[in-house]
């Protein structure tokens, strides 16, 4: 894919320090983080060369500080968001009310803006507490039963919701208002330019209130371009093994494999523990597929010779196919280790 053509939230997702190139050119990293680096930037006449260059720089800046969320378990990442995300907007809402309170009295005579941005943070904490025990209540214990259970017990696995896309759906829909709220209140401070006149209490609250929406920013971007779009691939494992069909012979598997995406053929290359593409003779690592589905079959003369095949894909490489592993026909043992690097990934 070209970098031009990659999610402006996938970036941000690789490395968190690119969120403060995207916010100096004003570009939406959280709730609009599925647009492409081409489309922000032409909507936002700015030259793609240079969003690129400041990109290129902040990753050379070599600190220890960008965190690799991306490598983290769903259940982990869940339980980050609430313990550091969720309770800094409980910790925080009633002081910054209260600074807010105090300068609608004091200054709201000179800055008539003071009472919209009161009534947007009021009305942004009242609706981010429902919303944030929805996904405590809800949409992260069924995340952390799905990883705990990898589809084992399906009883635990009925969720009233249907599919996780719903819940999901409705979360980026309240990330999106939250992120109007807070970007209009953005605009009425001045990007929070304390007035000539201000005291500290004005300054204070001013900090506090970019603070938590730098905070906001963080923790939305994390949910809509980490945690949920990763929860909906791993329900989607899930319910394809729950799908599993029967097969009762081989050819009728690879028939019906093929016509739902599974073309390749990945023969295994034993001196080299690699598959081959059938179509581009390419040599690729086991270790980057997954397994989707297992069939096995008894041998036709023999019923001690087993054919297993192995439905696989590759996010990497963008490929869905079969790989045959038969005793006695293809296989030996040297076969059945690659196989086995494979079934660690499931
Ligand atoms: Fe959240
Ligand atoms: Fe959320």
């Amino acid at each position: 894919m070209k970098t031009i053509e990659k999610n402006v939230g996938a970036f941000v997702a690789e490395d968190y320090r690119t969120a403060a190139v995207f916010q100096k050119y004003g570009i939406d990293f959280c709730c609009k983080g599925n647009k492409t680096i081409n489309e922000v930037c032409n909507n936002k006449h700015i030259l793609v060369e240079d969003l690129l260059n400041d990109l290129t720089a902040v990753k050379k800046q070599g600190d220890n500080q960008n965190i690799d969320y991306q490598s983290w378990s769903l259940d982990l990442l869940a339980d980050y968001i609430e313990k550091k995300h969720h309770r800094y907007i409980e910790e925080t809402t009633p002081v910054l009310k209260q600074y807010l309170d105090k300068l609608c009295k004091v200054h709201g005579r000179n800055h008539h803006e003071l009472f919209e941005i009161a009534e947007q943070f009021n009305a942004a904490v009242g609706e981010l507490a429902t919303h944030m025990k929805k996904e405590e209540l809800i949409l992260f214990p069924y995340i952390r039963k799905m990883v705990k259970s990898k589809g084992a017990d399906e009883n635990t696995l009925q969720p009233n919701f249907g599919t996780i896309k719903n819940p999901i759906k409705m979360m980026l829909q309240e990330h999106d208002i939250e992120g109007g709220r807070f970007m209009k209140i953005s605009s009425l401070s001045n990007s929070y330019s304390v007035p000539i006149d201000a005291c500290n209490t004005y300054r204070t609250a001013y900090l506090l209130l970019k603070e938590f929406e730098d905070d906001l920013h963080l923790h939305i971007h994390l949910e809509n371009n980490i945690l949920f779009p990763k929860s909906i691939e791993l329900e989607e494992r899930i319910s394809q093994k729950r799908t599993k069909r029967s097969y009762e012979t081989v050819s009728e598997a690879v028939t019906d494999l093929t016509k739902r995406g599974y073309t390749t053929d990945f023969p295994v290359l034993v001196e080299k523990e690699c598959l081959v593409c059938n179509k581009t003779a390419k040599e690729l690592s086991p270790d980057e597929f997954e397994i989707d589905e297992t069939y096995r079959f008894e041998g036709s003369s023999d019923p001690g010779d087993e054919i297993i095949i192995f439905a696989i894909s590759s996010k990497k490489y963008n490929m869905k196919g079969i790989v045959v592993n038969g005793y006695g026909v293809y296989s030996n043992s040297e076969s059945s280790k690659i196989v086995s690097r494979l079934a660690q990934h499931l």
